[in-house]
């Protein structure tokens, strides 16, 4: 009994040996949590929390008052911050505020995000790809299968599926397509293909309109801010009998999307991707957080990764190497 008493008066007295012993959360919030590409971010977030102890909170944030809800859901839980992809930059401003309410450490990844007046918002870290660069990469991409293939810059339309409202989009896509004007690609040829999410099924509506509107190019090389709108026009393309011998895209990811087409039987007009690093982004922000709420080191305001070119020729080699 006195045993008992003793152990109960040692509990009380030391509550912080206590909450110790509970494991620091850090969530991890992605906008689109059935793509691929958020997947593997996961996945490799998941890695560093088994690697550094703590426990990873995985919610997917649709839409703005799903965010709001999942940043006070972490509070509720004791988090001590968050990585964002979120479903709108523009959310910002409210994303940082919920935070600072909450105390949570908040940093971004992919989706950069802005204040009201479309500018990064100072104070949050950020990590995500170097939009124009690999846009360009994928313009690089196309311009020589086009030759490969023997095919002249004026026959050929080339098809941007832009999600413009988004930075990275925007920068990811111009980037392509600069390279291809520049290359000497008629500005005539440039068709905009403006889709209202960032999957598939969006680019598939999008790349539809503009082919029916655009029949009197019978070649086509297509392209977006994702695999997910390269192969979205790669489908709409096939629904007009438009096939791989007609037709190119070339995305950007390398996840499962893309390993889907490229393990097909037969080759389809998804010719490549510029792969990009799900580990880096995934396994390095969570770290990052976790890092800066436990240790106060602060992550570099802006950390920005690069990409190559994939295909079916090199992907496994190439995946390999990344470590994926
Ligand atoms: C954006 C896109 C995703 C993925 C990431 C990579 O969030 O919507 O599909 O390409 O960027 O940074």
């Amino acid at each position: 009994m006195q045993r008992r008493a003793a152990l109960a008066l040692a509990l009380l007295a030391s509550p912080f040996a206590l909450q110790a012993a509970e494991p620091v959360k850090v969530g991890f919030l992605v906008k689109q949590a059935e793509e691929p590409w958020f997947q593997d971010e996961w996945r490799f977030a998941e890695q560093a929390a088994k690697e550094k102890g703590f426990t990873l909170v995985k919610i997917g944030v649709p839409n703005g008052e799903k965010t709001l809800a999942a940043i006070d859901n972490l509070a509720a839980q004791k988090a001590v911050g968050f990585v964002i992809c979120a479903p709108d930059v523009k959310l910002g401003v409210a994303i940082n505020r919920a935070a600072k309410r909450n105390n949570l450490k908040v940093m971004s990844v992919d989706d950069q995000l802005v204040d009201g007046g479309g500018k990064p918002i100072a104070g949050i870290p950020h990590m995500g790809i170097s939009g124009y660069e690999i846009g360009k990469q994928v313009g690089a991409g196309l311009l020589a299968e086009i030759k490969a293939r023997g095919w002249k810059l004026d026959e050929v339309g080339v098809l941007r599926v832009a999600y413009d409202q988004l930075p990275t989009g925007r920068d990811r896509t111009m980037g392509a397509a600069d390279a291809l004007k520049a290359a000497g690609v008629p500005a005539a040829n440039l068709i905009d293909a403006p889709q209202a999410k960032t999957d598939t099924e969006s680019a598939f509506n999008a790349a539809n309109i503009a082919f029916t509107k655009n029949a009197k190019f019978k070649k086509w090389v297509a392209f977006g801010l994702n695999d997910e709108a390269a192969l979205g026009a790669v489908r709409a393309a096939e629904g007009r009998g438009i096939k791989a011998d007609a037709m190119l895209a070339i995305g950007i990811g390398g996840s499962q999307t893309a390993l889907n087409e490229f393990t097909k039987p037969t080759p389809t007009a998804f010719f490549g991707t510029v792969l990009i690093s799900p580990k880096r982004h995934g396994y390095e922000t969570a770290i990052a957080v976790y890092e800066w709420a436990t240790a106060g080191k602060t992550p570099p305001p802006v950390t920005l990764t690069s990409g190559v070119l994939m295909t079916r020729q090199n992907q496994g080699e190439l995946r390999k190497q990344m470590g994926l």
